[in-house]
């Protein structure tokens, strides 16, 4: 087991005492961070104290404390998962050699771009959701944000650690970068899409910690399986406590579906305008922002085909989620078949090598695991009596990304004309008479225990703690 400083300036387990250049710069690069997050981060709520989780090591049996901290005094610290004895790399062209402790130079510009862009989504997150605070439905649900918040400011140090410790000068450029490009920024905005779409309201949130937190899920797994072993290792635990913020999404979307069931069996009505005067988000809207955050997130593999993709993993630097289910690990010869538009407003298959496939190899893993809450859902759905089925969209809708981001189809993914599209999107995803009626939901409550009208309490606590506990201290 790795030995952990906690009393350090940034708590870490990679003996950072011992390499003082290295700590210098990390200390150099904090206050800076510290700043960032007076301005972008939370707003308004740095000096309350939140019960929160501090990642304190890497052990399964007990890798969190709890406790009371007011978020700027949150311990950001590196935490790497345990070296493994041995590692091989695990699939590509150098598949069973040992597994490197640093970047081969051919394959430095590929890595840092893509833990460049991995780093940027952690900040970008946070600045998105920065006046969710004021609209809180729960206590409960504040500290669940503010929870969020400080994991994506600590996967932050965990991406900037990996620059200044392997990238030299370059890395520690684009170190002050990720704090200097701005969700939806016109000038400097975050580099991926979804990342610069605005949030400000809790159905949203719960739909990105659903959805858009579960990319990353599926980003962090391809990484747990790079060659470059530091990677490995620093996602490997991130998705510690990304687990967390999937959580949030599932029962936030779970606990908003089921207030709306209550108070359709109450007034015995499915009727929009009633449920919407009633004050519950109807199962039609929440369907509609589904598909928004949903597609939006499908974007985020990238391009179907894609010999970038076929290059990470032949080099060894991004395998598949769970790459040891796959039963070829090398890939060289296999094929598989992507849907792509005909060119005449229909579909045809193509067939390309598995390697440039790897990209929607990855979404369907993704797409799989989004259908296990749908799934959930619509089982309460059912339970309550219920006509209604909630459904992921097919991955060829509104994408903007890929080989489908030219072409228009319906949410089942058949191919239709830009004018069809167009004058069908109200239905499909949120319009601005929806968007009014969410904004209008969005009202805090802050009395410990006590719930918004258009969300239903959770089953249980954090950490044991009664649904009723002080979460924040206003
Ligand atoms: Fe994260
Ligand atoms: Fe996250």
């Amino acid at each position: 087991m790795s030995t952990i400083d906690l009393q350090a300036l940034i708590p870490n387990n990679v003996n950072l005492g011992e390499n003082r250049q290295l700590q210098r710069a990390l200390e150099h690069w904090q206050p800076a961070f510290m700043s960032w997050w007076d301005e972008m981060g939370p707003s308004d709520f740095n000096a309350k104290e939140v019960y929160l989780r501090t990642a304190v090591g890497v052990d399964a049996s007990g890798w969190a404390s709890y406790g009371y901290t007011p978020m700027p005094d949150y311990r950001w610290g590196i935490f790497l998962a345990d070296q493994e004895e041995n590692r091989k790399i695990g699939f590509g062209d150098h598949m069973g050699q040992d597994v490197w402790q640093e970047v081969p130079g051919e394959y430095r510009s590929a890595f840092r771009r893509l833990i460049v862009t991995q780093g940027d989504t952690e900040p970008a997150s946070v600045e998105q959701q920065r006046l969710l605070g004021h609209t809180a439905p729960s206590l409960y649900d504040l500290r669940n944000l503010f929870q969020v918040n400080v994991e994506e400011g600590r996967h932050l140090w965990a991406m900037v650690y990996l620059l200044h410790a392997h990238f030299g000068r370059d890395g520690r450029e684009e170190a002050e970068e990720l704090l200097t490009r701005h969700s939806g920024d016109a000038d400097k905005p975050r580099i991926l899409g979804t990342f610069n779409e605005p949030m400000d309201n809790w159905l949203s949130f719960f739909m990105f910690t659903y959805f858009t937190d579960r990319d990353g899920k599926f980003q962090l797994k391809s990484f747990a399986e790079s060659a470059f072993d530091p990677l490995a290792r620093t996602t490997r635990f991130m998705l510690t406590e990304e687990a967390h913020h999937m959580f949030v999404g599932e029962t936030g979307i779970g606990r908003v579906i089921k207030r709306t069931l209550e108070v359709m069996k109450e007034l015995d009505t499915d009727n929009v305008d009633t449920l919407r005067k009633a004050g519950v988000i109807d199962l039609p809207t929440i369907q509609k922002f589904m598909n928004f955050w949903f597609t939006s997130s499908l974007d985020l593999f990238g391009s179907e085909a894609s010999s970038n993709a076929a290059n990470y993993f032949s080099n060894g630097i991004k395998g598949r989620p769970d790459e040891a289910k796959f039963a070829d690990h090398v890939e060289l010869e296999s094929e598989m078949t992507i849907q792509v538009p005909d060119g005449k407003g229909g579909l045809r298959n193509e067939t390309i090598s598995t390697r440039n496939g790897m990209n929607e190899i990855t979404r369907l893993e993704y797409v799989k695991d989004c259908n296990v809450g749908v799934t959930r859902w619509n089982m309460a759905i059912k339970r309550a009596g219920v006509d209604f089925e909630l459904s992921l969209p097919n991955s060829r809708f509104r994408r903007s990304v890929g080989v489908w981001s030219a072409a228009h189809t319906d949410p089942q993914g058949n191919p239709i004309s830009e004018a069809e599209f167009n004058a069908r999107k109200d239905e499909w995803l949120p319009n601005d008479a929806d968007k009014t009626f969410i904004h209008s939901l969005m009202q805090r409550v802050t009395e410990p225990g006590k719930m918004a009208g258009w969300i239903a309490p959770p089953d249980r606590g954090i950490n044991a703690n009664a649904v009723e506990y002080e979460y924040v201290k206003l």
